[in-house]
């Protein structure tokens, strides 16, 4: 389609002619069938809701269409509005325009949508089987079109991907502020999401889906090797090194998952991952991330035995349960290293977890056709998930839990999960897991709390030799840092340095020229400072959007992922997270979003982030300073305060550079004093 047609379909926004029905194309990743949770009275209610988004005309029409959409996947997707065009991250110019920074959500927008990049793209959900972007192909068109004639006096106002409007307000005011699946407390359970989401009045937005920042698998690589070299560092830490390679087994092919055998290859280890959904398996050998897939475990077993023997870094695919892996690696009595998983447990009931003894297929059906009878399914198998794992736990295995809800869950299923006694709901204070998180053990103490978090760039030009370019201030920023680093980030610092030299040699990009690491405060905003700086000299052609993703110091309250490493009881309380929010938007976001839900689930934890736009200017300049400063040091602060030793260490350490920041500090008591009392 030619640039002006596509300009024009964006201006027009939602048709007031009805285009063409569209045909439900098999061969793209579709999301699972929704289970029927309306009533008569509120489908009713829902067809009513979809068709406000259209002149009464359409009506007739459209009401058979969407109970027919409501009856066959359980939601109203509106398919007939998805757009001819192909969307991807297209040269920032070529999106119409009043506000260079509303061009740049734009930018990121429709790479959140692109088919390279999301998992289920017609039903606008980029990962994590139910991560939104929108609810329906209307709220698609309502946003392109309100971003396209918004000025920079204006804030466009996005309720879990409804697009309220544009209201007044000023050019250091966020240009678009996003809320997703932001529920009163006491209708924030699984089933309210399938009903009120079926309604079509909130979302789950994940973390980056619905705040447009995902940036493809990459963000996730490179968290995920983070994780994976310090879990194989800590396993040699103890053991020693073995005289095998280092076994790692774990689940999941999914939009992150699917970063977990890449990731090992590049920490290398010999690693498995199940995978039940062949697409996802064939994705990922495809592009090279899974060198070699199996589907018959009597095959399998003797190939891993020899890469361990080897010590191969090689990565292996098991089509099948992973139920039924770790089963057979029980029954081999083999030594498994290091063991996780990452099925998408956030969403047990839907599609993220899928029964031992059932097909991908059977699965499928029954989660809509009998959920009672599927919920018994998936209990039952992981209850044997557990059993597996803990019996090779005696024998030597690390585990960690992914921040997929894992534990919880297991829990949940009665499995023999808990270190003390069974906690009530899983959630209390008093709970202890068998099993650290990888926040709890490698991301929270080694990261987190000294201010190292997901730190990303995206070059609106969709250009490469943009993307070098900031490779190579990123690069030189932090070696100069790393001159005078302290001891203690010294390891977090030189991983990252690594990380960005072979950047481009590892061809990360899927979708938008983006890249990620992990930088702390003082990095961040020196690398963002720089980037300025050089589109302000114009050795980078174009804008460039700064953000991170909302697994971070700040971004997130989630009591067993983010936060899993908070012990002072506060680690079930939110206001970090809403602070953050709050305290970016005034400080010079471009945009920013709230979030319930994400990752480990809906109603589990809040989140947030942020989009800020450099453009060379003096404004945007200023804007980095204060807003990535306070998006860290916050916190690192509240972290400090629940006695971490090294955020501790890392705010004291800021305090100093930084006079106008004063922070509350705690003070520890002798335990003696506490144990005297009782
Ligand atoms: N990668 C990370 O760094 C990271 C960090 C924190 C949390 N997580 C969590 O990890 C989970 C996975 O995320 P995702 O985006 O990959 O989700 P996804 O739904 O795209 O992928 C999960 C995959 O697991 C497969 N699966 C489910 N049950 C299985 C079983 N029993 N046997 C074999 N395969 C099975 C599914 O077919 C699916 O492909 C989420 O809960 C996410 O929040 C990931």
């Amino acid at each position: 389609m030619e640039l002006q047609q596509f300009q024009k379909h964006i201006l027009q926004g939602i048709p007031s002619i009805l285009p063409e029905v569209k045909i439900y194309e098999e061969k793209i990743n579709h999301a699972p069938k929704r289970k029927a949770i309306l009533n008569a009275d509120e489908k009713k209610l829902a067809i009513q809701n979809a068709l406000r988004y259209f002149e009464p005309k359409l009506h007739t029409v459209l009401a058979t269409e969407f109970l027919n959409e409501l009856d066959t996947y359980g939601r109203i997707y509106m398919y007939r509005f998805r757009p001819d065009y192909k969307i991807y991250a297209r040269p920032i110019l070529d999106y119409p325009h009043q506000s260079i920074q509303a061009a740049a959500i734009m930018h990121m927008l429709s790479n959140n949508l692109d088919y390279a990049v999301a998992q289920h793209p017609h039903e606008l959900i980029t990962y994590g089987g139910n991560g939104s972007v929108f609810q329906n192909w209307a709220q698609y068109l309502l946003t392109m079109q309100y971003l396209a004639i918004m000025t920079d006096e204006q804030t466009l106002v996005l309720y879990s991907g409804h697009a309220m409007g544009l209201f007044p307000s000023h050019k250091d005011a966020p240009r678009v502020v996003v809320t997703n699946g932001m529920m009163i407390p006491n209708y924030s359970k699984p089933d309210d999401w399938e009903k009120f989401n079926a309604l079509g009045v909130t979302q789950y937005g994940q973390m980056t889906a619905g705040s447009f920042m995902y940036i493809g698998p990459q963000g996730i690589i490179h968290g995920t090797c983070i994780t994976v070299m310090n879990a194989a560092r800590k396993v040699q830490h103890v053991n020693g090194n073995s005289e095998n390679g280092l076994l790692f087994v774990t689940c999941g092919l999914g939009g992150m998952s699917g970063a977990q055998p890449k990731a090992a290859k590049i920490a290398g280890l010999v690693s498995v991952t199940a995978e039940i959904n062949p697409k996802a398996v064939k994705t990922r050998h495809t592009q090279g991330w899974v060198d070699e897939v199996f589907e018959n475990l009597d095959l399998l077993i003797p190939r891993i035995k020899t890469a361990q023997a080897n010590k191969e870094a090689v990565s292996i695919a098991y089509q099948g349960n992973v139920v039924d892996l770790w089963e057979r690696l029980v029954k081999e009595n083999m030594k498994v290293d290091i063991g996780s998983d990452q099925s998408s447990l956030h969403n047990p009931w839907a599609g993220g977890y899928y029964p031992v003894g059932l097909s991908l297929q059977e699965s499928n059906e029954m989660m809509a056709a009998n959920p009672d009878k599927f919920k018994v399914h998936v209990q039952e198998t992981l209850v044997k998930h557990i059993n597996a794992v803990n019996t090779l736990h005696a024998n030597g295995m690390y585990f960690f839990d992914y921040g997929n809800a894992f534990l919880l869950e297991v829990g949940r299923a009665g499995g023999d999960v808990y270190k003390n006694e069974k906690a009530l709901y899983g959630g209390h204070v008093g709970a202890t897991f068998k099993y650290n998180s990888y926040v709890q053990d490698i991301l929270g103490p080694i990261c987190f709390d000294y201010g190292f978090g997901p730190f990303r760039w995206v070059c609106t030009s969709a250009n490469e030799n943009d993307l070098r370019k900031t490779d190579e201030i990123a690069l030189s920023v932090l070696e100069e840092i790393y001159k005078t680093a302290p001891d203690e980030i010294k390891q977090q610092l030189n991983d990252n340095i690594i990380w960005i030299r072979d950047a481009m040699k590892n061809n990360l990009v899927v979708g938008s020229q983006a890249r990620i690491l992990y930088a702390d405060s003082e990095g961040r905003v020196k690398i963002a400072e720089a980037i300025n700086k050089a589109i302000a000299n114009k050795e980078i052609s174009a804008p460039i959007v700064l953000g991170r993703d909302h697994h971070d110091v700040s971004g997130t309250d989630s009591p067993y992922r983010e936060t899993s490493n908070i012990y002072d009881g506060s680690k079930f309380t939110a206001d970090m997270a809403v602070q953050n929010f709050v305290g970016d938007s005034f400080r010079g976001a471009t945009w920013i979003s709230l979030h319930n839900g994400g990752g480990v689930g809906w109603g589990e934890v809040i989140n947030g982030g942020f989009g800020l736009v450099l453009d060379g200017s003096a404004d945007a300049d200023r804007r980095l300073k204060s807003m990535l400063f306070w998006d860290v040091n916050n916190g690192i602060a509240r972290r400090a305060w629940a006695r971490n030793k090294e955020a501790n260490f890392a705010i004291k350490r800021e305090m100093e550079r930084t006079p106008n920041l004063k922070v509350t500090l705690a003070n520890l008591v002798d335990e003696d004093i506490l144990k005297n009392l009782f």
